[in-house]
């Protein structure tokens, strides 16, 4: 979700008000993306280099997680919409991460979409994560070192128990990937679009969804393979 600062400063408003008007739109999205059987939806809420930006933003940016959590929740549960948080909480404030908690128990019941909401999110810490809990498995003597294989990594992922994305949706026109799910991405679509994200609409997401269903997938296999369906390998 970019873009919410260029979006505020090209109205001579201060970042803020940018970011304020991308939590309306994400509640938006979010929404309309449960509508549509979205299963599973990552939102790159807050990166871990995301702390570089200056105090004041970083403030008021973690201002506003609190009070979207505490506003949306209870409609969030109601809609059926599962929230959990991916990333290093433990650098939240308190009272952010009671609120994480409590947002995650009062939604625990949701089965129509899981939210996974990346909050002092990277995609190299999760790996890191991911390989100091092998290690700790292998020292305890809970496992091989021989069975450190991709499941075993991707089961000690944040992600752990959800599929891979299909496709990744990326707003305010930068073509990177900027550390998010970096294992995860591995055959992921890659979807960029120069809309800033506070003018992000549903069209737009139906934009990205039809351009998806474009896509050919071929996980490695050749066109000719899919064609004939010969997918023995
Ligand atoms: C994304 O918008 C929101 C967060 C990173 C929290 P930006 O704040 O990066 O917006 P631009 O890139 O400066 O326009
Ligand atoms: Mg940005």
């Amino acid at each position: 979700m970019d873009g919410n600062g260029r979006w505020a400063r090209a109205r001579n408003l201060p970042r803020p008000e940018g970011h304020r008007q991308g939590a309306l739109v994400t509640r938006r999205i979010v929404e309309h993306c449960a509508r549509r059987g979205v299963r599973v939806l990552t939102l790159f809420a807050f990166s871990s280099e995301n702390w570089r930006r200056p105090p004041a933003e970083v403030r008021s940016l973690m201002e506003l997680f609190l009070v979207t959590l505490r506003r949306e929740s209870k409609r969030l549960a109601s809609n059926g919409v599962r929230i959990r948080f991916i990333g290093d909480r433990s650098a939240f404030h308190e009272r952010l991460q009671r609120e994480i908690v409590s947002a995650e128990r009062l939604t625990a019941e949701g089965e129509r979409m899981q939210l996974n909401i990346a909050a002092n999110y990277g995609g190299r810490w999760d790996i890191a994560q991911a390989a100091r809990r092998l290690c700790a498995a292998v020292q305890e003597g809970r496992l091989e070192p021989h069975q450190v294989d991709e499941e075993a990594v991707a089961a000690q992922l944040t992600t752990a128990g959800t599929a891979d994305p299909d496709l990744f949706i990326r707003t305010g026109g930068e073509h990177r990937i900027s550390n998010f799910l970096l294992w995860q991405l591995a055959y992921t679509e890659l979807y960029f679009t120069d809309t800033l994200w506070p003018d992000f609409q549903t069209s737009d997401l139906e934009a990205a969804f039809a351009d998806y269903a474009s896509r050919q997938r071929r996980f490695g296999r050749t066109e000719e393979q899919l064609r004939t369906g010969d997918l023995r390998a």
